[in-house]
């Protein structure tokens, strides 16, 4: 059993992986197809070529278990990963549990959470092929960061469309994406076709993600020097974040320790997509078959526990490709909750396909318990937690308690996704009790799913 004193585990540089996992090549049956938005039709890599590199769509659709990590983007993930794994001695104290309570801490990375682990992949990768400029949006700030950071590595320009209201309410979010370079702008912008058309109708709109999308992915589609980016959803992307479970494996074998549930928060899937799937593999594998791995949503965007499993579109407006996956409906506008990261009304294609499978559970919790369990971990542990990251805090908090009163000496590992060093506008309203929790009411989502696209799977 682990040594009484050991806190974390710090590996060094050598121990970075090599190769990221890619989970498809372990599934039983192949991941449903991804269709085109007006033909229905499965799309090829000629359909996603004016978006994405054609390296970055090759791993889209590979079925290699593992894939090299060039020693390009090593270089660049070695100026903080490895990152450490603690072991939540001051809160197992504090909640009087017998569990060993873990966290991998995502927020060592510059821009502050795990994105950096793909935006540096994809930064690359556009590099690699003659790309010079990069389109994305970003809702809360943390996806912009990553990619401006990764643009800035890798020499290329960036322009991020940031959702109107996150722009007026986090500007050291957009100092920090300019100070790396980034050129940001409010969304809806007068910059492109979609943004204008927003404005005429609504010239105060405070924006959304799906706009942002439809802007960025516009930006790209009319430009040759420009490529999209996409933090999370996609198959890559979530591969891209494996680094985070094959080292909290090797990690947790040092505290001579193994792993009964494996918690991350799931917006998009990508963190919990990185914790997550190198453990998933064991239990696919056989392995490891009475390991639980959960994800965790807020009740208010409850894509996993409360969406339906069918084709819908990525974004809001309905220019993205058809994914199958756990919707609310692309129409879904969910509640402003302080989590931002968490508010998408779908979930990664293959999250989605093992909670199918009963690989994975998914439970939502809501907002107020989240902060509860954030102020509880800053107050043992030290780090402020960003409220997205909360989520799965709450999650591993009840299965601490769970293991107390049923005598369980379980050992329990979450994503510690990032810090909440910009959040602080959330926590003051949490402490100020002006935070209140929001269910979302089951007509609303009922609304939302029938707008979904009727396609024959
Ligand atoms: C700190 C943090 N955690 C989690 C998420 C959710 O995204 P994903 O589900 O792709 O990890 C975000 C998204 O912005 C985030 O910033």
């Amino acid at each position: 059993m682990a040594d009484k004193a050991l806190t974390k585990i710090v590996l060094g540089d050598r121990d970075i992986p090599t190769r990221w996992y890619n989970i498809i090549a372990d599934l039983k049956t192949p991941p449903a197809p991804v269709l085109h938005p007006g033909t229905g039709q499965p799309i090829g890599p000629a359909d996603l070529a004016p978006l994405f590199p054609m390296e970055l769509i090759k791993q889209e659709v590979s079925q290699e278990r593992w894939i090299e990590i060039p020693d390009q983007v090593r270089d660049v993930y070695r100026l903080w990963r490895p990152s450490p794994l603690f072991r939540a001695r001051r809160l197992e104290k504090a909640l009087g549990t017998p569990a060993r309570i873990y966290y991998k801490y995502e927020g060592v990375s510059p821009a502050g959470s795990h994105k950096p682990n793909t935006a540096i992949a994809q930064a690359y990768y556009n590099k690699q092929e003659k790309v010079a400029r990069i389109s994305t949006e970003t809702g809360a700030g943390q996806w912009g960061s990553a990619i401006a950071l990764a643009s800035q590595m890798f020499g290329l320009q960036c322009k991020v469309y940031m959702v109107k209201v996150s722009y007026q309410q986090k500007p050291y979010r957009r100092v920090m994406m300019e100070t790396w370079g980034a050129q940001v702008v409010a969304s809806p912008s007068p910059d492109t076709q979609a943004g204008k058309q927003i404005l005429e109708k609504d010239p105060d709109s405070t924006g959304s993600l799906g706009i942002a999308i439809s802007e960025a992915v516009e930006d790209a589609a009319t430009r040759d020097d420009t490529k999209y980016s996409l933090g999370s959803v996609l198959n890559h992307v979530l591969m891209h974040q494996t680094v985070i479970g094959q080292e909290a494996k090797k990690q947790l074998e040092k505290f001579d320790d193994e792993a009964d549930v494996v918690i991350g928060c799931a917006g998009g899937g990508s963190n919990f997509a990185g914790l997550a799937f190198p453990f998933a593999a064991d239990k696919l594998t056989g392995k490891k078959k009475k390991l639980r791995i959960i994800a965790v949503e807020p009740s208010a965007c409850p894509s996993l526990t409360k969406g339906v499993y069918t084709y819908d579109f990525g974004d809001t407006v309905g220019m993205t490709p058809l994914v199958k996956m756990h919707t609310l409906g692309h129409g879904f506008i969910p509640a402003p909750l302080h989590a931002g990261g968490l508010r998408y009304h779908g979930m990664a294609p293959l999250v989605c396909k093992l909670y199918d499978e009963k690989v994975i559970e998914a439970v939502a919790v809501p907002q107020l318990a989240t902060f509860q369990a954030a102020i509880e971990f800053a107050r043992s542990e030290g780090i402020i937690p960003a409220p997205e990251s909360a989520h799965a805090i709450r999650v591993a908090i009840d299965e601490a308690l769970r293991c107390k009163k049923e005598g369980k000496k379980q050992a329990i590992v979450f994503n510690l996704s990032g810090h909440g060093n910009f959040d602080m506008g959330a926590y003051e309203a949490y402490l100020a009790g002006k935070l209140t929790d929001y269910e979302y009411p089951a007509e609303k989502i009922a609304e939302a799913l029938r707008g979904i696209p009727q396609v024959k799977a």
